[in-house]
């Protein structure tokens, strides 16, 4: 069943994701060569309670920290560990998520490292393009796989591919709602869309094969050619006033 919210109820998923904005612009600054994934582990975390806030991934599942911080081949769910050092020319998805107010709200971005090279960061441009094309498409009396389809042909029309085995998702009282949101499909399938949904859209994206696999950890996806991917994420709200991206910060 997809949980439709009250206005006031957008409003308090809406500080949530605020708190998340933020937290990613402070994680932002910090992205410099020779920090730790586990530092900015801290760092998120930290920023996240001194906003009273939860950090909604840690112990989701038994997943270990704040932060999902995924660098290079590594797609999502990378763990942060005081062990792996920023390189120039890495880049690094950093996802997060956040519990305040009885809402979650979730976000993610793709980070150069310093100089990367010209294809790393024409992943990043198209996966973040994916991801707007995807939320444009997300309009009350559109089929739920509009997005999907919007984002999967996005991204095959620049010799990119999706992944397949994640998909974004409804958010609200619960981090992971219905419906699932595919970052694939063919249009005009699914729930018809109604002001009042909110979903978690979320496009990761290879430079190779579409395939990935699980490292021995659980957790830590990785592209099965080990080539690049990248993954950008904005909770929306389904309005009258058309798509609102609540984790952008004005
Ligand atoms: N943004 C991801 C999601 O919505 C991150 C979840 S990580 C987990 O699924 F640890 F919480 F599972
Ligand atoms: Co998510």
């Amino acid at each position: 069943m997809i949980i439709l919210k009250s206005q006031d109820e957008i409003k308090r998923i809406a500080d949530s994701c605020h708190i998340v904005a933020e937290a990613i612009e402070e994680l932002k600054k910090n992205i410099t060569q020779g920090i730790t994934t586990g530092e900015l582990d801290g760092l998120a975390e930290s920023f996240i309670r001194a906003r009273r806030a939860v950090p909604a991934f840690k112990g989701y599942r038994g997943y270990p920290a704040s932060l999902c911080a995924s660098v290079n081949e590594e797609v999502v769910h990378g763990i942060p560990s005081r062990s792996r050092r920023l390189k120039d020319g890495d880049i690094i998805s950093l996802d997060l998520g956040v519990y305040y107010n009885g809402f979650y709200g979730d976000a993610a971005v793709t980070l150069p490292v310093g100089k990367v090279g010209a294809a790393a960061l024409k992943l990043l441009e198209v996966t973040e393009g994916a991801l707007q094309h995807g939320i444009e498409h997300a309009v009350a009396g559109n089929r739920l796989s509009d997005i999907s389809h919007a984002i999967q042909d996005y991204v095959e029309a620049r010799e990119f591919s999706v992944v397949r085995s994640f998909v974004g998702h409804g958010i609200g009282r619960e981090l992971h709602e219905e419906p699932q949101v595919p970052n694939f499909g063919r249009p005009g399938e699914g729930p018809v869309m109604m002001a009042g949904m909110v979903l978690a859209i979320e496009p990761m994206v290879n430079a190779g094969t579409w395939e990935v696999d699980i490292l021995s950890d659980g957790w830590t996806a990785v592209t099965k050619d080990r080539r690049l991917s990248a993954h950008f994420e904005h909770t929306v709200a389904v309005t009258a006033d058309g798509p609102k991206a609540l984790t952008k910060l004005e």
